[in-house]
């Protein structure tokens, strides 16, 4: 077995991108993050070249942050659980190849600007609201254990844009705000204190930039790392936002909580 691998990077910045190869020695439990880190410490490429760092984002460094994410052997993934001897295995090489996503703008390297996704958090109102109305000494609404269970999958988002990287309908010419915002509209509509913005939240994911721009492509969902089911929020938004089009067209009350 050979004791180094090749890491093979897109850097640059938009205007201006190139590939550069590092030679690292293989470690048992290395993986991108800590390769990453490697260079760091010592910039010097495969070609034995002094360079200038790697830049690129972590945070948690356990697959919890999402702020890690980028395109490893073409897979949009966390660097930070990426096993450096996994990827040679699974791909029969040791050269692996690593590139910033490609949905969101890039910065620099491997550092892209997710704030589109954040944008889109902001404008379905992923969060519950509280009036000031709660005794906060009592306990809340309550919700049952089958309830929790079945919510807690789809609270595992870590906003990483795996899914829009996957999606064949993020793209420059659509303007639809990606699956896992729209799971979380499913998140928040469930919770007893969230349901109160319920309809707010339906409306956001109708036309083109909500459910309607969804092609039902799925791959949102086999990428996703958190195995948040996205297609089936995509399906159960897409009924109750047209349920809500129609509300709003009849002029009738809000959905119900
Ligand atoms: S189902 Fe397909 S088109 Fe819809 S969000 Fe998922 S990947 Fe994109
Ligand atoms: S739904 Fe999955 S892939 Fe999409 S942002 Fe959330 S954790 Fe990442
Ligand atoms: S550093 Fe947080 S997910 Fe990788």
């Amino acid at each position: 077995m050979n004791d180094t691998f090749t890491l093979r990077i897109l850097r640059g910045t938009p205007d201006a991108q190139y590939w550069e190869e590092f030679e690292l020695k293989r470690e048992r439990g290395l993986n991108i993050v800590s390769a990453l880190m490697a260079i760091q410490k010592e910039p010097v490429n495969k070609e034995g070249h002094k360079t200038t760092p790697v830049a690129w984002e972590a945070g948690c460094l356990e697959e919890v942050c999402g702020s890690c994410s980028m395109l490893i052997n073409g897979r949009p993934r966390q660097a930070c659980t990426a096993l450096i001897e996994n990827l040679i295995a699974e791909e029969s090489s040791a050269i692996i190849t690593v590139t910033p996503f490609s949905k969101f703008p890039l910065i620099k390297d491997l550092v892209v600007d997710r704030t589109a996704l954040f944008e889109a958090l902001k404008r379905v109102k992923a969060w519950i609201s509280t009036d000031g109305t709660w005794d906060t000494k009592e306990s809340g609404a309550k919700i049952a254990p089958e309830v929790q269970e079945s919510l807690y999958v789809l609270s595992t988002c870590m906003t990483c844009g795996c899914c829009s990287e996957g999606c064949p309908q993020v793209n420059d010419h659509s303007i639809f705000m990606g699956p896992a915002p729209i799971s979380q509209i499913r998140l928040f509509n469930a919770h007893p204190t969230g349901a109160f913005q319920k309809s707010e939240r339906l409306r956001e994911a109708l036309g083109e930039e909500g459910i309607a721009g969804c092609g039902n492509a799925q791959n949102c969902a086999k990428v996703c790392p958190k195995k948040i089911p996205l297609t089936e929020s995509l399906a159960l938004i897409g009924r109750e936002a047209t349920k809500q089009a129609i509300r709003d067209f009849l002029s009738l009350p809000d959905a119900p909580r």
